[in-house]
């Protein structure tokens, strides 16, 4: 949700700031803008589109050693070049960026800018004009910085130039994810280390509510009031290559192909020195004294959520209830005497996820994060983190983060289950190898995805996704995949619920497709395909050998029946992929999505 970037050195900042952008447009992606700062004085480029867009109109002449810039998914204010960030103050002195959302600055507004005029719709804006306000009243621009955010209620994460201070970046932080790069003879900025290992891979992590002092050859933390915090950078453990598309055409589709080697990747990282499945000893014990296990989390990340249920109950035998976590928040159910939250997320800064987590904590409960980026906001503030070791989402629509997701729930549920000496009749180890197989085949024979979604999904306006106990859990995110990256209405259902109300939208030719990858109710699922079939419905089904039948659109490999989630959901991902591909739709970055939703 917005993307941040700032440059002070030697180099050329337009450069700089322009790619570290690029890599930040799955962050949003409707409108963009950089200033840039030399002897001149600021010159600020902003543009609605995308970064393309701004690259346009930024004027090559424009030399600088010193830049901030924003990518922006809008919160306040329709996204147009006026809402666009850089926003500067009256006087022009002060230009600034924001991430995140300032929920009283209505009543700043009211309170302290009577009489200024303000020239774009944002909350962001308020920030700026406040700034010079205090520095006209008598402040230094710190203080005037510092005073300005200890108003703020919300979340932000702010880089601030002052014309008059030509070798400093004003830096803050809350809630919303920020770090400052180190180089020889220059600093950056950035919300996300992956915009600037273009120039360094040494990145010091902010806290909330800290600002830093940013120079060329040197930075200041500093709390609110104003006492220096020191802390030493750590070394990003990221390599170009896996922020790179290479030669694939999309992220999406580069992200797919790679879920086997991530299935593999977990299964290394979650062995012991005996070569056997193992967790923290301690989340181990959390989970052992919890009486209860909550699931908190968000569009995908929950439909992975579901399916950690069933492995907790089925395999672990501990009680599960997973919650959406924009829900859960504001309408806490009952709790169990000994819970134990687990928080699902990829990107580890979901806004709506950390609101729970902070409550959370206030009540005193354990809590443990699963995600997929090492010091993030949810990793950093729950007591244990379990890392899926994915390698960096690029694509908006998760897919190998859910496989990742999908797997360590069942590491966690084995090895719980296995310490408490409850029977287990699989090896998971070599069953998790088996699935990360069937996946390579699956993506390794892409053209019949191709074909059957180009002839079956190219020109459809809705399609429904049917399955039976874990398939119905796979068959919500395959709904989900489909509608948001191709912009078909696409819904995910209980094959037996279907006929309590939704049957009424099958008409002719619309697209049903059926999971069936569960024997037991194998019977039941084909059932419910016959009687949408018997209404008009243009029926896919994906079945699994060993159970599959003639007519059968796909049959998958064998894999255990409590791990095809893994592999299931891979066609429904291809399926999606080239759906979207045929309709013209920007896989990547699809319409009014972002990929790190910091905002509730
Ligand atoms: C959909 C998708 C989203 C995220 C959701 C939560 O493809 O990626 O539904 O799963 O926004 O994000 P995280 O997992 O980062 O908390």
């Amino acid at each position: 949700m917005c993307g941040i970037v700032g440059y002070i050195g030697f180099m050329d900042a337009k450069e700089i700031l322009l790619k570290g952008l690029e890599k930040l447009e799955y962050r949003g992606y409707d409108s963009s803008g950089i200033a840039l700062r030399n002897e001149a004085g600021i010159t600020v480029f902003k543009e609605k589109g995308r970064i393309a867009d701004l690259r346009a109109v930024v004027e090559e002449d424009v030399l600088a050693n010193t830049g901030i810039g924003h990518t922006r998914w809008a919160t306040h204010g329709v996204p147009n070049q006026l809402n666009a960030h850089p926003h500067q103050s009256a006087s022009g002195r002060f230009t600034l960026v924001h991430n995140g959302v300032i929920e009283n600055y209505h009543l700043l507004q009211e309170e302290f800018l009577q009489g200024v005029d303000m020239k774009s719709d944002t909350d962001t804006e308020v920030i700026v004009q406040l700034v010079e306000k205090f520095v006209i009243d008598g402040m230094t621009t710190e203080e005037a910085f510092r005073h300005t955010l200890a108003l703020l209620h919300g979340s932000y994460a702010i880089a601030l130039l002052d014309a008059a201070e030509e070798e400093t970046i004003f830096v803050a932080k809350n809630k919303s994810p920020l770090l400052v790069g180190v180089g020889e003879g220059f600093n950056v900025v950035a919300s996300d280390a992956m915009a600037m290992l273009q120039v360094t891979d040494q990145f010091v992590e902010l806290h909330d509510k800290e600002i830093v002092i940013v120079r060329k050859e040197a930075m200041t933390i500093k709390n609110l009031d104003g006492t220096v915090i020191e802390r030493s950078p750590y070394t990003a453990e990221l390599d170009m290559s896996d922020i790179e598309k290479g030669t694939y055409p999309h992220y999406m589709l580069k992200e797919i192909d790679e879920q086997p080697s991530v299935v593999r990747k977990i299964i290394q990282a979650y062995e012991n020195e005996q070569g056997e499945l193992a967790i923290d000893p301690a989340i181990a014990e959390a989970l052992h004294e919890a009486d209860r296990l909550y699931i908190i989390a968000a569009g995908t990340s929950y439909h992975a959520g579901l399916v950690g249920k069933e492995y907790f109950e089925k395999i672990a035998r501990i009680p599960v209830e997973v919650h959406i976590s924009s829900e859960f928040g504001y309408n806490m159910p009952l709790l169990s005497e000994k819970p134990l939250f687990i928080f699902i997320t990829q990107s580890g800064e979901t806004a709506d996820s950390r609101q729970v987590l902070v409550k959370i904590k206030e009540l005193g409960y354990p809590t443990l994060t699963i995600t997929n980026v090492p010091g993030s906001t949810l990793s950093r503030e729950a007591d244990y983190t379990m890392l899926l070791h994915a390698g960096p989402e690029i694509a908006v629509a998760s897919t190998k983060a859910y496989v990742a997701q999908v797997a360590v729930l069942a590491i966690a549920a084995y090895v719980e289950a296995k310490s408490q000496r409850i029977e287990v009749n699989f090896d998971l180890k070599k069953e998790l190898a088996i699935v990360a197989n069937a996946i390579q085949s699956i993506v390794d024979s892409k053209e019949v995805f191709e074909i059957a979604s180009k002839d079956y999904l190219s020109t459809t306006r809705n399609a429904f996704f049917i399955g039976r106990n874990i398939d119905y859990c796979v068959s919500v995110e395959g709904a989900l995949k489909l509608k948001e990256i191709s912009y078909i209405q696409a819904e995910g259902f209980a094959g037996g619920e279907l006929k309590h109300g939704t049957i009424a939208l099958i008409e002719e030719g619309t697209p049903v497709i059926a999971l069936v990858t569960q024997k037991s109710v194998s019977l039941n699922i084909r059932g419910n395909v016959k009687e949408v079939t018997a209404r008009g419905a243009n029926p896919c089904i994906i079945s699994m050998e060993g159970m599959e039948q003639d007519g059968d659109a796909i049959v998958l490999p064998q894999v255990h029946p409590l791990l095809t989630p893994l592999m299931s959901v891979v066609p429904l991902q291809l399926i999606s992929y080239y759906a979207a591909l045929y309709r013209g739709c920007d896989v990547d970055k699809p319409r009014n999505l972002a990929k790190s939703v910091t905002v509730e």
